[in-house]
C-alpha cells in the first residue's frame, strides 16, 4: 500500500515572486500570439484561430456533471457537493494549432464549462495524455516556438536549446501523446497540471465508462472529420459517459506542483472517483446540433475561469490565464463565454 501521508505544499514562483513571474508571462503570451499568426498564415485562414486546439471535433451544450451521492467529505467543496448536478458545455478538439484531418496523429482535448449559480461558470481543461512534455511554461512556449521552424532541423535546434536529455525527453513525450484516436468515447483525459481543490492540490482525470454489454468497436470513419462523425454515430444510439476522478498531492517529489513533466502515478496517488460526466444521446449533426457546436466554438475556455478555491497551481498553470486570454482575444471569443 502506497504511503498516502500528505505533506504541506507550496508554490515556487519563477524569478522569486509572483510579480517577476508575471512579467515573464507577458512575453510568453506575445510569443504564442506570433505562433497564432503564423498558423493563420499557414492555414490560409482569414481570421486568427485558437493558438492550440484550433479544430473543434464535437461541441455540446447539454452535458451534465453528476456528483456522486457518496462524494468523500474532503472533495465536497463549493458547488461539488454530494448528488449535485451541474449543467455543462463541452468542446472536444484536436490539439494542433493548425486544423488537421482527424485520422492524423494528434493529441485530443476536452474543455468543460460547468454552469454555476448566478451565471458563473467553472472551466476544466484536459488532454488525452497524462503528462506534459514541458516542465514549466517557458519550456512549453519555447518548444512550441522551435517546432514552428524547419522540421528537418527541429531535433537539432531542440537539442541546442534544451540539451540532449531534456530535448529527447520532450520529443518522446510528444511522440507518445500524438496518435490516432479510436473514438472520443474511448479516450481518457488528464489535467496534467495541478489545481487547488478547496485547501489542497490535486490533478484531475476523466476515464471513459466502458459498458461491457455495449460493443465498443464502433468505427471511426476514415474521413477528414471522422472523429466527429464516429462520435455522432455513437451518440445517435446511446449516451456517452466519463468518470471524473481526483488525485491528491502527496509531496513535491512524487506529485510535484511545479514540474508538470512528472506523472502523478496512480500507484502513488490513487485516483478517487467523484462524479460522472454524461453527454446525452442526441443528433449532433442535426441543424440544432450544429448550432450548439458553433456556439461552443465561440466560447473561450480558460483554466483560470474558476472560483478561487479551484485556482490553477504551478508555473505551467499560472501562465495559462494570460496566455489563453490573449489568444482568445485575438480570435474574437464571444464576450459571453
Ligand atoms: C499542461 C496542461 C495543459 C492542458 C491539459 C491543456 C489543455 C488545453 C485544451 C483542452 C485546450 C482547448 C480549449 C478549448 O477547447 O477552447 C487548450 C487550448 C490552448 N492551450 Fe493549453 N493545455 C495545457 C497547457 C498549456 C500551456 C502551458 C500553454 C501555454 C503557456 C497552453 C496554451 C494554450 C492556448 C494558447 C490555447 C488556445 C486558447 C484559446 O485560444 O482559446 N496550454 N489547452
Amino acid at each position: 500500500m502506497a504511503n498516502i501521508e500528505k505533506k504541506p505544499w507550496t508554490e515556487v514562483y519563477d524569478g522569486g515572486g509572483p510579480e517577476v513571474e508575471r512579467e515573464g508571462f507577458h512575453q510568453l503570451a506575445r510569443a504564442m500570439l506570433d505562433i497564432q499568426e503564423k498558423n493563420r498564415e499557414f492555414a490560409g485562414a482569414s481570421q486568427a484561430m485558437r493558438t492550440l486546439h484550433s479544430k473543434i471535433l464535437v461541441g455540446v451544450t447539454n452535458a451534465e456533471l453528476r456528483m456522486d451521492l457518496d462524494l468523500p467529505h474532503s472533495f465536497s467543496v463549493c458547488h461539488f457537493t454530494p448528488g449535485e448536478v451541474l449543467g455543462a458545455a463541452i468542446r472536444f478538439s484536436n490539439a494542433s494549432g493548425v486544423p488537421k484531418r482527424d485520422d492524423a496523429a494528434d493529441m485530443r482535448g476536452i474543455a468543460i464549462k460547468l454552469a454555476l449559480p448566478h451565471g458563473q461558470s467553472h472551466d476544466l481543461l484536459m488532454t488525452n495524455y497524462p503528462v506534459s512534455h514541458a516542465r514549466n511554461a517557458n519550456q512549453f512556449v519555447q518548444f512550441a516556438t522551435i517546432a514552428m521552424g524547419d522540421s528537418a532541423t527541429f531535433k537539432e535546434r531542440l537539442v541546442a536549446h534544451f540539451g540532449a536529455d531534456d530535448a529527447m525527453r520532450m520529443i518522446t513525450a510528444v511522440m507518445n501523446g500524438m496518435r490516432p484516436s479510436a473514438g472520443l468515447q474511448t479516450e481518457a483525459f488528464w489535467s496534467r497540471g495541478a489545481l487547488l481543490w478547496g485547501t489542497f492540490p490535486v490533478r484531475l482525470l476523466l476515464r471513459p465508462c466502458i459498458d461491457s454489454n455495449v460493443d465498443q468497436s464502433e468505427a471511426v470513419p476514415a474521413t477528414a472529420d471522422g472523429l466527429r462523425e464516429g462520435f455522432a454515430n455513437v451518440l445517435n444510439t446511446r449516451p456517452v459517459a466519463f468518470r471524473l476522478a481526483i488525485q491528491s498531492y502527496l509531496d513535491e517529489e512524487r506529485t510535484p506542483i511545479e514540474d508538470a513533466a512528472v506523472e502523478w502515478l496512480e500507484s502513488v496517488a490513487p485516483p478517487v472517483e467523484v462524479g460522472t460526466l454524461v453527454i446525452p444521446s442526441q443528433n449532433i449533426l442535426s441543424e440544432d446540433g450544429l448550432r450548439a457546436m458553433a456556439h461552443v466554438n465561440e466560447l473561450a475556455f480558460n483554466p483560470w475561469n474558476a472560483p478561487p478555491l479551484f485556482r490553477p497551481l504551478g508555473n505551467i498553470n499560472r501562465a495559462r490565464g494570460e496566455v489563453y486570454g490573449a489568444s482568445a482575444k485575438a480570435w474574437g471569443a464571444s464576450p459571453h463565454g
